[in-house]
C-alpha cells in the first residue's frame, strides 16, 4: 500500500499529535528549549521523485544526532570502513546516547558505535580538513549535495548554546584523546561537532536525504550516485541497530525501517526502494526520541506495511 494521500497523512498527524503532551522538549541544550511542544510535520519523498506531506513542512529544525549518520557516510566515503572502524565499533550499547560508561568497560576503549555521542565525536574528528572551518564546510557541502539544496547551513545560536554547555561530550573527547581515538585538539572537535549538530533543514529536505538511503545512495532528483551502495548499506544497518538508541529494538519491532532520531525532535526514516521520511516533532520521550514522531511512524508503518522484517 503506497503512501500517496496528503489527507491521510494529515489524519495520522492529528492522531499522533495527541501524545505530544506526554513528552518534553530537550532543554539540556538551552537553545532547544524554545521549541513548540505541539509541532508535528511529516514529509514522504518517493523514489519516483514525488512528495507527500502534512503539517508545517517548511519549519526548519537542527539535525542534532541525525547528523551522525550523515557525518559517518561522509567519513566512510573518504576513508573507507577499514580505517573508520579502527576508531569506532559496530555494536549497539543499550545505553542512553550520551552515556560514557562503556567507554571504560568496553575494550579497547573505543566507542561502541558511531550513533552514540562518543562514537560520533570520534567520527567527526576524522573529517578531513586543514582547519575546523574547512572540516565543517566540507561536511556541509556533502549535506547540500544529499539534499540537493545549496542554501543549507547551520544555526549559530544553537551551536554556541551547545558548545558552551556540552561538558559531558567534552569529557568523553578528552577520555578518548588519552587513548588516541581522538587525535586532534578537543576544543576544535567540539567546535565542528556542535556546528554539525546545528545544521538546519525542514522535514522535506530530510525526507529527500532519507530517500538517497532508500535508493542505496542514488539521488532521487538528480539520479547521481552520491554514496556507494556499500556506504549506504553500512549506514542503514547502524540506523536499524542503533539509530533510535536504547529504543532501537522496540522501534525495529513496531516500525521496522532504518531510522535516526535527534534531540531536536527530528526523525529520518528510509523505506528501502520506496520512500524517505522526514519528521519534526520536538516533544521527546524519556529516551530522547520524538514521542509524536514515533506514534506517527507506527500509524504509517501499519498502513503502508513499511517493516523490512
Ligand atoms: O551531542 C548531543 O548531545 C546533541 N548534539 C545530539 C544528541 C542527540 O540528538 C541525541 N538524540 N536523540
Amino acid at each position: 500500500m503506497a503512501c500517496r494521500d496528503n489527507e491521510e497523512l494529515q489524519r495520522f498527524v492529528e492522531e499522533a499529535k495527541k501524545v505530544a503532551k506526554d513528552g518534553k522538549v530537550a532543554s539540556y541544550i538551552p537553545a532547544l528549549a524554545k521549541a513548540d511542544q505541539t509541532d508535528l510535520s511529516v514529509a514522504v519523498y518517493h523514489v519516483s521523485n514525488t512528495c507527500h506531506s502534512a503539517g508545517d513542512v517548511d519549519k526548519r529544525f537542527t539535525l542534532q544526532s541525525i547528523s551522525k549518520v550523515l557525518a559517518l557516510a561522509f567519513v566512510l566515503s573518504e576513508e573507507g570502513p577499514k580505517k573508520v572502524f579502527q576508531f569506532v565499533g559496530q555494536e549497539p550499547t543499550g545505553d542512553p546516547f550520551n552515556s560514557m560508561i562503556k567507554l571504560e568497560t568496553a575494550s579497547p576503549n573505543k566507542p561502541l558505535n558511531p550513533m552514540i555521542n562518543a562514537g560520533a565525536l570520534a567520527v567527526t574528528s576524522l573529517i578531513r580538513g586543514a582547519t575546523p572551518q574547512d572540516q565543517l564546510n566540507r561536511l556541509i557541502g556533502f549535506i547540500r549535495e544529499l539534499a540537493n539544496d545549496k542554501s543549507i547551513t547551520y544555526c549559530k545560536e544553537t551551536a554556541a548554546s551547545e558548545f558552551e554547555t556540552s561538558m559531558i561530550n567534552r569529557a568523553m573527547c578528552y577520555y578518548m584523546k588519552q587513548y588516541h581515538i581522538i587525535r586532534g585538539n578537543v576544543e576544535e572537535v567540539m567546535d565542528v561537532y556542535t556546528k554539525q549538530c546545528a545544521i538546519m533543514m525542514n522535514s522535506l529536505d530530510l525526507a529527500k536525504i532519507a530517500c538517497v538511503f532508500s535508493l542505496d545512495g542514488r539521488h532521487p532528483e538528480t539520479g547521481k550516485q552520491i554514496l556507494s551502495k556499500d556506504v549506504a548499506r553500512i549506514c542503514k544497518t547502524f540506523m536499524v541497530t542503533c539509530g533510535m538508541y536504547n529504543a532501537s529494538g522496540e522501534f525495529a519491532i513496531n516500525i521496522g525501517i532504518p531510522a535516526k532520531s535527534g534531540v531536536s525532535g527530528g526523525i529520518m526514516g528510509a523505506a528501502p526502494y520506496d520512500f524517505g521520511i522526514g519528521i519534526f516533532g520536538p516533544a521527546l520521550d524519556e529516551k530522547g526520541n520524538s514521542i509524536a514522531g514515533i506514534k506517527l511512524l507506527e500509524l504509517m508503518s501499519e498502513k503502508y506495511e513499511m517493516s523490512i522484517f
